[in-house]
């Protein structure tokens, strides 16, 4: 047990650790004896608030950078380990409520490389160990989710479990047989082998992580912190019924164990192949071999950069040698393998201070206590302020004025309070009080019965209009460059505008009114406004502002509909029939329709000459947001079944290469500025090969130009 005061003596330790930890590093034995012993007490004070108490007090990044000292000064003075140092076991996780199960091979972790050198060091330890001059990598993203180990025995699914301590987990097969993307019976013994264990990670994409969120926060549960959280939290749930309601995806990406033992692929990359081939979701295609570790280096840093763009969080890379009869002689330390390592990304954690929190009017009235923070640094970018959601979360986790808090800004999901760090409190940290009148307009804000949220209902409030404003021009709605809170506040008080509809009317000198433009960006602002016409209904949808309706929701509307016009002549019911749609999303919808001003809006909008017509369909698949461009013939398809294909699976396809392109398709007597440019830009390249391999991924290439009508689940 910890007092406070040991518990912040700690803390403060953990700081100054971090601080100087390259002086630490390069410390001398006496100077490491002096301190090893603490630095020991330290990393087990963490162990214990991560494991035993699930609130752990710092980052990941900065819990490793701790456990690295320790390893390192151990590793160069041997002398100075002692039996019981953290460095020596292997965590637990088990929480008590499944049934344990002994997997068939130790579940290991990977060891981590923060960057190039470490990267190099790998590669030479594996040459050095394996006597190799050349050695083949295999190179996949490293999902950041749940692990889990499936075992198949004669060609059915026995059971499925969590890592636990990595000898022994739980076992959850009951709510693992309700993902989908996990075969029940897949055909192994076509590839002579009888019993498998494969290692993989249940993930939930980041969209329907945001949607679980706001659907919780609308519940008044608290949101997850990330969809690692919340696909942890759902693989334990008790209810397999309510499993299968979360869209949960599972990849394989690593076979640990096989019988008869000669049948075990040869390679890595076989394996995968094999896993994949037999139905399961893996690495492929984004995984690659590489035999030179530069590659290897540069493919990391490729997917480092495009990280946001992928579906799911990644939170690196994982390079593996790719030969099997290699891993014996590189062996294994205590916790991981030394064939695989992992090349992480940027950490996405910080811990920092608030320092007030004020109270922020939305664009349908809710009234959302903000924080405002001590600007801190995550993933490259600075965050200052972070949502504390409502007064359910603020209690929950007893959020106050003046507490240290660790903030995670996972990929483009909004900041968010993880933990406040208690041990570090010192007394004088003030309760967050909500306010009764709304801070925009002063009237009296209300809470409606059956909901967490206080709101304001004066609809011509300022925050409100200025709130809509804004989403409207937000990136995922019209993409308004220019739109932003300045200049959506400036023109509401320059009384150039009362709502979006207004915008379309507005001349460039209407902006050159407003302060800090000038007739270039006055110009500008005018040009995104009138080019933003075209964004397509989902887009006008989820912008305009009706409650509920969130992207994935207006996708879902702008597929079933013509025209906006639909949604006011359809009754609720008719709207419920709409895959997905849900009775208080219907009753929303009916609700804005029914209000005088929201129909002249629309009215403005259709003046304007503001596409709210659907014009092709708008499709979700699997190389959604992905640009194909495509230079020289192809042999296996024309132009027009390439584009076909691409486009039925969700991307889309463009004649020239920009920076929004995400791969260019060579195929035969392919044209040079189309690659140069394609080099340039750092756009990956296909061979038309390649290109086949990906799209068969999500099925037959032929079937997909056929089967126009029919929409398959792919991913
Ligand atoms: S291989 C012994 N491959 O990262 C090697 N792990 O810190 C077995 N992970 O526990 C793991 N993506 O939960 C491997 N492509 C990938 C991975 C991956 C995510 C997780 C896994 C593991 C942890 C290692």
């Amino acid at each position: 047990m910890y007092t406070p005061e040991r518990e912040r003596e700690l803390i403060e330790r953990t700081r100054r650790y971090l601080k100087d930890l390259n002086k630490l590093k390069g410390a001398s034995r006496e100077e490491a004896e002096k301190f090893i012993e603490e630095l020991r007490e330290v990393i087990r004070y963490h162990d214990y608030k991560y494991y035993v108490q699930a609130s752990p007090v710092i980052s990941d990044y900065e819990y490793d950078q701790l456990f690295r000292l320790l390893r390192d000064l151990e590793r160069k003075y041997p002398s100075l380990v002692s039996p019981d140092s953290p460095t020596q076991r292997v965590a637990s996780e088990i929480s008590g409520s499944f049934p344990e199960v002994s997997h068939y091979a130790p579940m290991l972790s990977l060891d981590n490389a923060y960057g190039e050198e470490e990267l190099i060091d790998f590669d030479r330890r594996v040459r050095e160990l394996t006597g190799e001059e050349e050695i083949e990598y295999s190179v996949e993203p490293k999902y950041d989710g749940a692990g889990i180990a499936l075992v198949y025995e004669n060609d059915i699914f026995v059971r499925g479990a969590t890592r636990g301590d990595g000898e022994v987990g739980e076992d959850i097969t009951p709510n693992l047989r309700t993902i989908k993307s996990i075969p029940l019976r897949a055909d192994f013994s076509a590839f002579g082998i009888r019993l498998i264990e494969i290692r993989g990670e249940v993930l939930i994409s980041r969209d329907e992580f945001r949607k679980m969120n706001e659907e919780r926060l609308e519940e008044g549960l608290t949101p997850f912190a990330n969809p690692r959280n919340a696909s942890a939290g759902s693989i334990r749930l008790q209810n397999p019924a309510e499993v299968a309601k979360r869209k949960l995806h599972a990849v394989v990406y690593q076979v640990s164990y096989v019988e008869p033992e000669f049948s075990f692929p040869k390679t890595h990359y076989e394996a995968i192949k094999m896993l994949h081939l037999l139905g399961f979701k893996t690495p492929f295609p984004d995984m690659k071999v590489f035999s030179d570790i530069r590659r290897v280096l540069d493919y990391c840093r490729e997917w480092e950069e495009r990280r946001d763009e992928y579906p799911y969080e990644l939170d690196g890379m994982v390079i593996k040698v790719n030969k099997r009869s290699l891993y014996e002689s590189l062996g294994f330390t205590s916790h991981h393998p030394r064939w695989a390592i992992a090349y992480k990304f940027k950490a996405r954690q910080a811990t920092t201070q608030i320092i007030e929190v004020i109270f922020n009017v939305g664009r349908v009235g809710t009234v959302t206590p903000v924080a405002k923070l001590e600007p801190v640094q995550i993933g490259g970018v600075t965050v200052s302020s972070v949502s504390l959601f409502n007064e359910d979360f603020v209690r929950e986790k007893d959020i106050r004025v003046g507490d240290m808090v660790l903030v995670e800004r996972a990929g483009d999901v909004i900041p968010y309070v993880v933990e406040v760090i208690k041990e570090a409190r010192k007394g004088d940290e003030k309760p967050i009080i909500y306010p009764e009148k709304c801070p925009s307009c002063g009237s009296k804000i209300v809470k409606l019965p059956g909901e967490v949220a206080w709101r304001c209902i004066n609809i011509s409030c300022p925050a409100q209009v200025i709130a809509r404003l804004k989403h409207w021009g937000s990136r995922e709605a019209m993409d308004i460059r220019g739109l932003g809170e300045q200049t959506a506040k400036a023109l509401y008080a320059h009384n150039l505008v009362k709502d979006v509809g207004d915008l379309y009317f507005l001349k460039p000198f209407d902006f050159a009114k407003l302060p800090g433009f000038a007739d270039r960006s006055a110009m500008n602002l005018y040009e995104a406004i009138q080019n933003s016409k075209n964004r397509g209904l989902d887009r006008v949808l989820y912008g305009i502002g009706i409650r509920y309706v969130g992207l994935t929701t207006a996708r879902k509307l702008a597929q079933a509909i013509e025209s906006i016009w639909d949604l006011r002549s359809m009754g609720e019911e008719k709207i419920m029939e709409i895959e997905g749609i849900g009775e208080i999303v219907a009753r929303s919808i009916k609700e804005f329709f029914s209000r005088e001003e929201n129909l002249k809006v629309i009215e403005k909008l259709e003046k304007a000459g503001v596409k709210l017509r659907r014009d092709r369909l708008e499709i979700e698949g699997p190389l959604r947001g992905k640009v194909f461009v495509f230079t020289g013939s192809l042999d296996s398809f024309s132009r027009e079944k390439v584009g076909e294909i691409v486009e039925r699976l969700g991307g889309t396809f463009s004649n020239s290469v920009t920076s929004k392109t995400t791969y260019l398709v060579v195929g035969k007597d392919p044209g040079r500025t189309k690659i140069e440019k394609a080099k340039k830009l750092g756009i990956q390249t296909l061979t038309e090969q390649e290109f086949i391999e990906m799209i068969r991924t999500f099925g037959d290439p032929e079937q997909l130009v056929s089967e126009k009508q029919s929409q398959r689940t792919l991913f």
